[in-house]
């Protein structure tokens, strides 16, 4: 099977040719502003896509609210012998800060890259996930995004497999992060101990922040407690996915992996106070919900709220599934996406995207954040 690379390069006259490049095209630009998509070579999934234009990120359903950041196409390079590819956003005047956002059309935006793989790079590129101040920092590199393959689905086809689980429509664009200082304030607990973490770096969304002993930093929203996981100790207070988003012209709303966060609070408290759970595999809680009450706190839409609820067979782990009995189907509920109904997939704690400080739970290719499982008796289950 093909592993796919994606590799994030950052723009420097040298590191442009370190790397297989998508070979210049024989016809003419064209002067439509919708570049085709790239084919990766011999691989049988679908070309990748670029995403920059704000048609396409205005109806995608979980990335809309970015439809008013600056968005630019990526530069993608190919390897066809390997099928592998390299994703590259480079720099746009006057912006120092952005993403690389990967998007799909069945699921919410992945703010791109993964774990390190520095053996098969012969060449030393420098990669890019996020840039701050015009550089890549806070990273090790090079980095290259994991779990990701090409494979045959279950209809003939081949598609993207992101931690086992089918992608479609996969495209990138680089998203432009340059409105921190305009987002509401963040006010600060009294526990908390709050440095801001590069302040060359003008960035007002970088801040480590504390707890003390047992208490796990928190962003407190109206409608959430947020953890983010850590790779070095589980109470990290690095929100790397903390970004700030605008809304319209005048207004500016503070994010967190794809949810959006109202009067935002950093606070400390325990997990098991706030989740009634400890941490699993340095990713935060993930709590077994066992009873109604518990079930109304984590079904927002109120759509499960008749149905009944078995028994849990499961506790988490770094990998596991969700084993329930006989009839009824494993449910993931999250503070940032929709219920995730488990057709056989495994949930993990791994790499965050982001950053090697951190892990993230995900769940079908979906980033969740605060996630909690339910086994429930569903109406079409057999
Ligand atoms: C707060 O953080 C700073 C910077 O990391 C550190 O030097 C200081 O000792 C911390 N203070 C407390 C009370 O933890
Ligand atoms: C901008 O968004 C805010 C928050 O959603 C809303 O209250 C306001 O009416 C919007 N303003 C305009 C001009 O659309
Ligand atoms: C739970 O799992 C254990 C071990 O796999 C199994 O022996 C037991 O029967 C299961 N219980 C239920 C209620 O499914």
């Amino acid at each position: 099977m093909s592993i796919i690379f994606l590799l994030v390069l950052i723009f420097s006259s040298t590191s442009h040719s370190c790397w297989v490049r998508q070979p210049k095209s024989a016809t003419p630009p064209t002067t439509s502003s919708t570049p085709p998509p790239i084919p990766i070579g011999d691989c049988k999934c679908p070309p990748l896509k670029m995403y920059s234009m704000n048609d396409y990120i205005s109806n995608n359903e979980g990335g809309k609210y970015l439809k008013n950041q600056q968005s630019w196409n990526p530069t993608i390079g190919v390897d066809k012998d390997l099928c592998t590819f390299n994703v590259q956003c480079d720099p746009i005047p006057g912006v120092p800060n952005y993403y690389t956002v990967a998007f799909r059309s069945n699921g919410s935006p992945i703010y791109v890259s993964l774990k390190i793989r520095k053996r098969s790079l012969k060449n030393k590129c420098v990669q890019i996930n996020r840039v701050i101040n015009n550089k890549n920092t806070f990273v090790e590199q090079p980095r290259y995004i994991g779990s990701l393959d090409c494979r045959p689905h279950t209809d003939g086809t081949h598609q993207w497999y992101f931690h086992d689980y089918p992608v479609f429509d996969l495209g990138f664009a680089c998203v432009a992060d340059v409105h921190s200082f305009k987002c509401p304030i963040i006010k600060i607990g009294d526990k908390v101990n709050f440095t801001e973490r590069d302040p060359w770096a003008r960035q007002g969304s970088l801040y480590i922040s504390e707890c003390p002993d047992n208490l796990y930093p928190m962003l407190h929203s109206t409608d959430a407690y947020i953890t983010t996981g850590g790779a070095r100790k589980p109470e990290s207070g690095i929100f790397e996915e903390l970004f700030c988003v605008k809304v319209n012209d005048t207004a500016f709303a503070w994010y967190f992996a794809n949810k959006q966060l109202n009067s935002v609070w950093f606070e400390c408290h325990s997990l098991e106070e706030v989740f009634g759970a400890g941490s699993k595999c340095v990713c935060g809680a993930f709590p077994q919900i066992n009873n109604r009450n518990d079930l109304e706190k984590y079904d927002r839409k109120g759509e499960y709220k008749d149905v009944q609820i078995g028994a849990n067979n499961w506790s988490a782990s770094c990998k596991f599934n969700m084993e329930c009995e006989k009839g009824y189907t494993a449910v993931v509920f999250s503070a940032n996406y929709d219920p995730i109904i488990l057709t056989g997939n495994y949930i993990t704690c791994t790499y965050n995207p982001l950053s090697n400080w951190l892990r993230a739970w995900f769940v079908n290719s979906v980033r969740v954040v605060n996630p909690a499982g339910a086994c429930l008796l569903l109406p079409q289950t057999p």
